[in-house]
Parts: C-alpha cells; structure tokens; sequence
C-alpha cells in the first residue's frame, strides 16, 4: 500500500467515526453508544445520598430529639466503642482499635497535651448532625432515623456541657449553638507553595 494510499485510509476511517461520536453525544448518558449501561437518577435516589447539612443548618431534616433519648441510643448503639461516658476507648479488637473520645479536652488546644474532640474543637454543632447522619454507628452507617441523630446530638453536646440537658434538638435550635471553639479556625491565606514540616 502507498503511503498516499494509508492517508486515505486514516482519512477515511476518522470521518466515519466521527459522525458516532456526534451521535452519542446528542444521545448522551445513558444509552448512548459510549456508555450502553446504567439509568437516570430518579429524584429519590439523589434525594437519598443529597443530606449534607451546612454549617448555618441549611439541609436539617424535619424532626428532634432530647437528651433522654440520646443517653439511651448512645448506650445501646455508641457506648461499645466511645465508651459509656463518652471518654473514647483504645481496644485492639474494635474496627480501628478503637474510637476517639467525643467530650473533654477544653481549652487544651494550644497546649502540648491537646486533646481534640467534638466538645473541644469542633467548630459547628450541625457538623454533628451531618457526621452521624451519614457515617455512625461504624458498622451501620446511614442506618439511624433523623428523630435519633437529633437526640445524640443532644445527648453529646449536654455530656460536653455545650448545652443544657433539657434543650430539645431540632433543625432551628441545633445552628443557634455556639461551639467552644467557634473562633478557633481562621483563614490559612499564606502564599503558595508553602512550605511542609511534616
Ligand atoms: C464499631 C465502633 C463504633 C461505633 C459502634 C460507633 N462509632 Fe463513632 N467512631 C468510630 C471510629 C473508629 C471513629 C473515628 C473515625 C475516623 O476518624 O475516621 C468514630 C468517630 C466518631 C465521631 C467523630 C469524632 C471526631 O472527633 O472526629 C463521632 C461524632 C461519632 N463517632 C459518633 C458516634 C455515635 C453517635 C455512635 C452511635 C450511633 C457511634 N459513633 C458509634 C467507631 C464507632
């Protein structure tokens, strides 16, 4: 074959896949020829992984819970691995060896025996909210009721002296806690690239 001939070829073999690609791409994901699989989203499977909540309670679900009913959920779902006074617990056999204390360490920060836990460092009360909601217990995350998250959530903030045991958490009440820690962070605006020490 000549050399003029393979261009033709080459030519040839790029027009025609051209008009695929254009097609696929109007046809677009899914069923289109570049991914022949998967569905649509439905409006309930985006709704179902869409449940961060914001720092200012923006995305709170509708529900509360109270102190009482946060002391018994901990006992039964959290106590075996944050320990029954919330203290944390270092076992070689628990999935990660253990789990950090959630209370204590107050005004440790800047010292060098620091002890950072929700109570001591966290610097929104609703980030509880959003972390138990999607990753705890450990073994069963996303398994625990909006109802249940608000009543932890109380349970650990009174347990840290954050708030009264006889407030309710709910989606208006839980964004107007203030964290010990709140004016802790601060912008980190050094100039890149910075420099590493670890
Ligand atoms: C099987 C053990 C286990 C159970 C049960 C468990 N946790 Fe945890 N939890 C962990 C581990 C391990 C971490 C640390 C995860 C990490 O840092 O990646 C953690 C982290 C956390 C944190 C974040 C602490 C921090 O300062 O970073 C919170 C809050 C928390 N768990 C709440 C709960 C609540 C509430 C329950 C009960 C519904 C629960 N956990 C049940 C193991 C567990």
């Amino acid at each position: 074959m000549s050399f003029k001939l393979k261009g033709a070829f080459l030519g040839a073999a790029v027009l025609a896949a051209l008009p695929v690609t254009v097609w696929a791409q109007q046809v677009g994901y899914p069923g289109g020829a570049a991914y022949p699989f998967g569905s649509p989203a439905s409006e309930a499977d985006i709704r179902a992984w869409d449940k961060d909540v914001r720092p200012d309670g923006a995305g709170l679900p509708a529900g509360s819970g109270t102190y009482k009913q946060g002391e018994q959920i901990y006992g039964e779902q959290c106590a075996s691995c944050h320990g029954l006074k919330l203290e944390g617990i270092r076992d070689p056999n628990l999935p990660q060896g253990g789990a950090p204390a959630l209370v204590g360490g107050r005004g440790t920060l800047n010292t060098t025996h620091f002890k950072q836990t929700v109570e001591s460092y966290w610097p929104y009360a609703t980030t509880l909210f959003d972390y138990i909601t999607r990753a705890m217990p450990y073994t069963a995350p996303g398994s625990l009721k909006p109802d249940e998250v608000y009543a932890l959530v109380a349970y650990i903030l009174a347990e840290g002296h954050v708030i009264k045991p006889t407030e309710v958490m709910d989606a208006k009440s839980l964004p107007k806690v203030r964290m010990p820690n709140r004016d802790g962070f601060y912008i980190d605006n050094r100039p890149y690239p910075v420099k590493r020490y670890d």
